[in-house]
């Protein structure tokens, strides 16, 4: 792995940045003035090519394989970096285990490949119904209806249960998906601070005592995906119960890469089955796309099935996407799930020791996704360009996803991942964030 640290000194020659591609941010291209909507496009296209042309643009990049330990991404100007793999959502490194392959194959043939409706419709076959139940038993929460993205589930459930008289509080970094149900669904949305049980509980009371006679959605997620800590679920419950809400947690980046049994957060709170409704992804652990909704309520399943739109107006995972996602939960539950959720545990301590004895900000807690604190947006940019041409692949996150300066990379971590590649990974984020701020003289 010295090699890579190598590559990284090779490659520090001196660069000359325009500065251009170190300044403004996607903000800039939402709300432009004018008629001419292709023109708006088009600024945003000429900013984002400039950052393009100066290796700074590290999105839409194009995986080489299969997305283990180490992968090859392919840059929007073609360049090729090739080394250690935090960028993958794969925290137990499923998706090229041999049981979830076969299922998938299995699927194949029985189905063919197909998308053959809406769960409203005719878009189920019998493993559907099979991996709705297998969830539940996870979740122990018997009602689940299933979706065709995670997006798709934050979003339905929001926009299919909220009306415009009713409210929304809200997590003020809850994901994006979130933010837009509850936007697409009513006016009334407060937003509380971070984690900030007591803004929660005035927010409540408040909203209650002005409106006594409409529904009120409390949202949250069990690990934040930016900042990577939890609220604490059983106090949400009871706040939502006290002053009439219902509570809907994300478990996106929890539910079975973290837990006893895979149960997420909720598991570690002892909350398992004690919320009211649980929404999640199968993008991060499952090894597919789709995502979910469960409750108690069989009555809120069918009513989501037929009024949340991304569900009813689109059609379901296709029978080999399902056959992957049942093949995941057998293994997130089975005994083979805890050795590989001990794994990612032990890599995930391992880099964040490493990342932090290079004297390097670590944001969070331990869970699959490791927040490093770059700071300032230029130098993040250049310390992200130097990252990955030393070998070291991971996403960086910025302006308007996180606050203005406080850039950061999400690392994110999966079984197959060891703690010596976290050291390895560690050194080079250390150098390359020395590099940046040579290179844009910003001393922080
Ligand atoms: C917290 C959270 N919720 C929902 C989603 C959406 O999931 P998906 O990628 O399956 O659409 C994501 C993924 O980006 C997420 O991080």
């Amino acid at each position: 792995m010295d090699e890579l640290l190598e590559r990284a000194a090779d490659a520090a020659q001196e660069e000359v940045m325009d500065g251009a591609a170190l300044r403004g941010s996607s903000f800039d291209y939402l709300a432009q003035p004018g008629t001419n909507l292709a023109a708006k496009a088009q600024a945003f296209h000429a900013w984002a090519e400039n950052r393009v042309a100066h290796g700074v643009f590290p999105y839409a990049k194009r995986l080489g394989g299969r997305p283990g330990a180490t992968a090859e991404l392919t840059l929007l100007d073609g360049q090729r970096h090739a080394g250690l793999n935090y960028s993958s959502q794969e925290y137990l490194s499923l998706a090229r285990h041999p049981r979830v392959c076969a299922a998938a194959q299995a699927a194949m043939e029985r189905y063919g490949v197909h998308s053959a409706g809406s769960t409203a419709l005719a878009g189920n076959v019998e493993e559907t119904t099979a991996l709705e139940a297998e969830l539940g038993e996870l979740l122990r929460m018997p009602e689940v209806l299933l979706f065709p993205t995670g997006w798709a589930a934050g979003f339905g459930a929001i926009k299919g249960l909220v009306r415009e008289t009713d409210h929304v509080v809200m997590d003020q970094l809850a994901h994006n998906c979130l933010h837009e149900g509850a936007r697409a669904a009513t006016p009334n949305i407060h937003l509380h601070r971070h984690l900030d049980m007591d803004h929660v509980e005035r927010l409540l009371k408040r909203v209650r005592q002005r409106d006594p006679h409409n529904g009120i959605l409390l949202v949250t997620e069990g690990c934040f995906s930016m900042d990577a800590d939890s609220p604490d679920l059983k106090r949400l419950q009871a706040l939502a119960r006290e002053h009439g809400a219902l509570l809907m947690v994300d478990v996106a980046h929890d539910l079975g890469c973290m837990g006893p049994g895979g149960g997420g957060q909720l598991a570690l709170q002892g909350m398992l089955g004690q919320v009211d409704l649980v929404m999640g992804s199968f993008s991060k652990t499952f090894a597919s796309n789709g995502g979910f909704v469960a409750s108690h309520d069989r009555a809120i399943k069918e009513y989501l099935r037929f009024y949340a739109a991304p569900n009813t107006f689109s059609n379901a995972l296709s029978p080999v996407q399902v056959a992957i996602i049942r093949a995941c939960v057998g293994v997130v539950r089975s005994a083979e799930g805890q050795q590989r959720r001990d794994r990612l545990m032990h890599a995930i301590l391992g880099l964040r020791g490493a990342l932090t004895e290079q004297g390097i900000t670590v944001l969070g807690h331990p869970s699959p996704i490791v927040p490093v604190l770059l700071g300032n947006d230029a130098l993040a940019r250049v310390a992200c360009r130097e990252m990955s041409r030393a070998g070291l692949l991971a996403n960086l996150v910025e302006y308007p996803a996180v606050s203005l300066n406080s850039a950061r990379l999400r690392m994110q971590v999966m079984a197959d991942h060891t703690p010596a590649l976290g050291q390895t990974a560690a050194r080079i984020v250390a150098e390359a964030l020395h590099r940046a701020r040579e290179i844009t003289g910003t001393s922080h």
